[in-house]
């Protein structure tokens, strides 16, 4: 397929639950000097919450089952290709992509993770970071390579942690940040690509 000078990009969100990063950024795909469209929703999870977005906007969803990882993988490669993606945006994705899968997308797939990378990888990053006494949490964009949230930092937001913070109030106010961050960081990226 032909791709005309200043066209969208084309990409597609993986999520596995609420999907509010993947309606931010849905949201943002409208706006007038938008240079990316969201095309397709990946979810290993039929009942992800986040799905409800790509309903309501009429955007592809593919819905993988990941009982055999191979498969999973595979159909969801098809995808990407029909689609003509030029970029992943993993968004609460709770599956880890394979070494064979992230190198088929050298330098196309990101990822939002809810901590000051390379500090706090992995799960339950605001527990951890409450119970070291942390002055100071965030979220980072950063390229996925084959080491869990270790791939080249793209930008991050820094936020202050106050006496009294539980893990639901300093996820939200990351959340928020997060909402800011990425539609910031998909510019940096597009831009380059
Ligand atoms: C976010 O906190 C993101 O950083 C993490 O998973 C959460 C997803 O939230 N990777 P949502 O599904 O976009 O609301």
């Amino acid at each position: 397929m032909v791709k005309l000078f200043g066209a969208k990009k084309n990409i597609a969100v993986f999520i596995s639950g609420n999907g509010s990063n993947l309606k931010n950024l849905i949201e943002h795909s409208f706006k007038k000097n938008s240079k990316f469209k969201i095309t397709l929703v990946v979810s290993n999870k039929a009942k992800a919450k986040g799905l409800q977005y790509a309903k309501k906007y009429r955007i592809k969803k593919k819905i993988v089952n990941y009982q055999n990882i191979k498969k999973a993988e595979h159909k969801i490669l098809v995808e990407i290709k029909k689609n003509n993606i030029d970029l992943i945006c993993l968004a609460g994705y709770m599956k880890i992509l394979s070494k064979n899968f992230i190198e088929n997308f050298e330098g196309k797939i990101i990822n939002i993770h809810p901590s000051l990378l390379p500090k706090y990888k992995g799960l339950n990053t605001h527990k951890r970071v409450l119970d070291k006494h942390e002055k100071y949490s965030g979220c980072t964009i950063h390229y996925v390579n084959s080491n869990l949230d270790s791939g080249k930092i793209i930008l991050q937001k820094r936020i202050k942690i106050y006496n009294g913070d539980t893990v639901n109030k300093l996820a939200r106010r990351i959340l928020k940040q997060e909402h800011i961050l990425y539609p910031k960081a998909l510019k940096k990226v597009l831009t380059n690509l």
